[in-house]
C-alpha cells in the first residue's frame, strides 16, 4: 500500500471556492503517470471516506505534487482550512491515467476539460508537449470569474475558452468549441462530467484514440468495494471499477 502522511508546502484561493494547494512527500517518487488521483483522508474522526483528488502536477525534482480541488461539501471545505506545515494522510498514486505511448512528435492532441475536470488535464498537457505533440486545450468553465491556470495552459499550446455566460471566450459549452473547430487530430483526451465526455465520444467517433477520465463515487479507491462499478459497453454481463481499472477509459468501452 502507498500511503504515507503528507505534508503541504502551500495552498492558495485561485477563484472562488477553488483551491490550490502543494504537497510534499515520498510518494511523489512513485507518481508519473497525468490522470492518476491521490486517495486524501480528511483530518476529521466523523469524515471516515477519503476523497479522491487527480494529481495536477508532478514535480520529482522537488518531491513536490500538486492539486487543485473545488469545495463541495465538509472533506474539501476543511482541506481549505489548511495552512503549511500541515499534514495530509495520502494513498496514492492510484488509477490508471491516461496513456500517451501512442502519440509521438508532430501529432495533434485534443485536451478537452470543463469545471473541476480541468486539472489533470495540465499535467497531461505538459507531458504531451514535452513529447513533442501539438497541443490543442479546450476549456470550459460557468464564468470569468471560475476559470483558473489560463496562462498555464497559453504557455503549454493553443488554448480555446468556452463560459456559460459568454463573460470569457466563446458563449457555450465545450461541445459548441469543438464544433467550431476546424483542425484534425490524432487523439482526444477530455475529463469533465458526464454530458462533456458524451459529447466528445459523439463527436470523435472517428478518431481512434479518445480517451475519457471518469468521474465516480468512490469509497475504498482501490478496487475493494465495488462502489464505483459502471458496465462494459460491448458485454453488459461484464463491469470495472472506475477506481482502480479506470479512471481513463477508451470511448466507447464502458457505460457512463
Ligand atoms: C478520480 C476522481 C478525481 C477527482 N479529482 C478531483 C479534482 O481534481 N478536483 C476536485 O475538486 N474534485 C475532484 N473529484 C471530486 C471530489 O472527489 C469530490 O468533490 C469530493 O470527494 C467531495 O468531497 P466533500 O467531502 O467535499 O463533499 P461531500 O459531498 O460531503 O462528500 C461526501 C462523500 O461523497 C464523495 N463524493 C462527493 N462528490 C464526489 C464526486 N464528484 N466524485 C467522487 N466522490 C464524491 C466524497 O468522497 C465523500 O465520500 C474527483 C473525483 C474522482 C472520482
Ligand atoms: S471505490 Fe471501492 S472499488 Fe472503486
Amino acid at each position: 500500500m502507498k500511503q504515507e502522511m503528507m505534508t503541504i508546502v502551500s495552498q492558495q484561493q485561485l477563484a472562488p471556492r477553488i483551491y490550490e494547494m502543494v504537497l510534499t512527500g515520498k510518494l511523489v517518487e512513485q507518481m508519473h503517470n497525468p490522470g492518476q488521483f491521490i486517495h486524501i483522508r480528511v483530518p476529521r474522526a466523523d469524515l471516515l471516506l477519503r476523497r479522491p483528488i487527480s494529481i495536477n502536477q508532478i514535480d520529482r525534482e522537488k518531491a513536490t505534487c500538486t492539486i487543485i480541488y473545488r469545495i463541495e461539501g465538509d472533506g474539501t471545505k476543511f482541506f481549505a482550512e489548511l495552512e503549511a506545515g500541515d499534514q495530509l494522510d495520502v494513498m496514492g498514486p492510484l488509477g490508471n491515467g491516461f496513456d500517451l505511448s501512442g502519440l509521438k512528435q508532430g501529432d495533434t492532441a485534443f485536451i478537452v476539460g470543463g469545471g473541476i475536470g480541468v486539472p489533470p488535464l495540465y499535467e497531461l498537457s505538459k507531458q504531451l508537449t514535452k513529447k513533442g505533440v501539438q497541443v490543442i486545450h479546450f476549456l470550459g468553465f460557468a464564468s470569468k470569474e471560475f476559470v483558473y491556470y489560463a496562462e498555464e495552459f497559453q504557455a503549454l499550446g493553443d488554448t480555446r475558452f468556452s463560459t456559460d455566460d459568454g463573460s470569457f471566450g466563446l458563449q457555450g459549452n465545450v461541445g459548441n468549441l469543438l464544433l467550431a473547430t476546424q483542425e484534425k487530430t490524432t487523439a482526444v483526451f477530455a475529463c469533465g462530467n458526464n454530458g462533456l465526455l458524451k459529447t466528445v465520444e459523439q463527436l470523435y467517433g472517428e478518431v481512434g484514440n479518445v480517451q475519457l477520465s471518469l468521474e465516480s463515487r468512490m469509497a475504498c479507491g482501490m478496487g475493494a468495494c465495488y462502489a464505483c462499478v459502471c458496465h462494459v459497453a460491448d458485454e453488459p454481463s461484464k463491469s470495472v471499477k472506475v477506481c482502480d481499472d479506470g479512471p481513463v477509459f477508451q470511448a466507447g468501452e464502458v457505460v457512463f
